[in-house]
């Protein structure tokens, strides 16, 4: 079984990403072989337009990555740019995909109905991320809730492949956590920095402290008992807490009686604990730099062999390259 997953490099990575997907691919790590995961920097390009940014967003991607825990020793870690064979897929994916399939996909439909103009990478993003789970014969690919409609196209135009082709590829399925899917950010929307309503894994302590201290709160009085399941600094809250902290916490919401900054600074010192030991491990990559390249360049070269057969796969089943080789 391969799992494989990508994130962008578009900012620092918040609890949403964290929670969502990327502790379920520290969880879901074994061989190297078989756990796949990488920096998407050719999607990113469809939002940062700086190359200095970009280059400084993939470093802090690599960083923050490594810091919360994803073991070179268990698991490839690339750049999506670094296998162009990613691009060649593409194309020959973008040929067996309905224009409809785009058009229902949320990222352009959400972009079109803010009445932003729209380019063709935003439009085709999708069938870039079909190639890179594809190219690999992935199995799993853990994933937030958001993601999870970009993973049905994957496997629609897959299918649509091998339905024209033969059995080709390997049909993804996306694996979302039921405590993490979906993580709402500090005004109760989903976490995303396209709202600016995230709190970033490695924020400074006191900055952390004081976005915790700030997240959006009913005002209704305080003996009056609440349903936890709607609040989202309950489900916040909840991300940390062990089974027993959980129920003790639903059980005091339900009886009503307490105030919001009690639980917020609760929230923020689970926080600080939780994430002590990656803000160590982070600081260790970051004192290693040629390490980390060299984690890169090893994670592409695995990537790079895996992707390599599948594209001739896919190359030879539907006549193209047809030299004798
Ligand atoms: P991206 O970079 O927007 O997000 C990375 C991962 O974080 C998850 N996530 C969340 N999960 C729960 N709650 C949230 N509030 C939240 N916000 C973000 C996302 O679901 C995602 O899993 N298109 C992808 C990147 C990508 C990819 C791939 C993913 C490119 N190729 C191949 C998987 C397989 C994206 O934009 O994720």
């Amino acid at each position: 079984m391969r799992v494989l997953s990508g994130i962008q490099p578009t900012g620092r990575f918040h609890w949403g990403n964290y929670f969502g997907a990327i502790r379920q691919m520290v969880d879901m790590q074994g061989e190297p072989e078989n756990a796949f995961y990488f920096i998407a920097d050719l999607h990113a390009l469809t939002t940062v337009r700086e190359p200095e940014r970009l280059r400084a967003n993939i470093r802090d991607a690599a960083l923050d990555l490594l810091g919360l825990g994803l073991d070179p020793r268990r698991a490839s870690l690339f750049i999506q740019s670094e296998i162009p064979e990613v691009t060649q897929l593409t194309w020959l994916l973008l040929t067996v995909t309905p224009m409809g399939l785009l058009e229902r996909c949320h990222a352009f439909k959400e972009k079109k109905a803010r009445g932003l103009t729209a380019d063709a990478g935003l439009f085709n993003y999708p069938i870039l991320m079909a190639a890179d789970i594809i190219l690999y014969d992935s199995d799993q690919v853990p994933v937030g809730e958001d993601q999870l409609q970009h993973i049905e196209v994957a496997r629609d135009v897959a299918g649509s492949f091998n339905h024209l082709y033969g059995d080709v590829f390997v049909l993804p399925k996306g694996k979302i956590l039921e405590k993490g899917g979906k993580v709402p950010g500090t005004d109760g929307e989903k976490m995303s920095k396209s709202y600016g309503n995230t709190i970033e894994c490695f924020t400074e302590l006191k900055a952390q402290r004081k976005k915790i201290m700030r997240i959006q709160t009913d005002s209704r009085p305080m003996e009056e008992p609440k349903d936890p399941e709607t609040d989202p600094l309950y489900q916040l809250y909840i991300l940390f807490a062990s089974e027993e902290q959980k129920a003790e916490m639903a059980a005091l919401y339900r009886r009503g009686g307490f105030g919001y900054g009690q639980i917020k600074k609760e929230l923020a010192d689970a926080a600080e604990a939780y994430f002590a030991p990656a803000r160590e491990r982070r600081a260790y990559f970051e004192s290693h730099p040629d390490l980390v390249d060299d984690i890169l360049r090893e994670g592409a070269q695995r990537a790079r062999a895996k992707a390599a057969e599948v594209l001739l796969r896919a190359q030879a089943a539907c006549g193209v390259r047809s030299l004798p080789k």
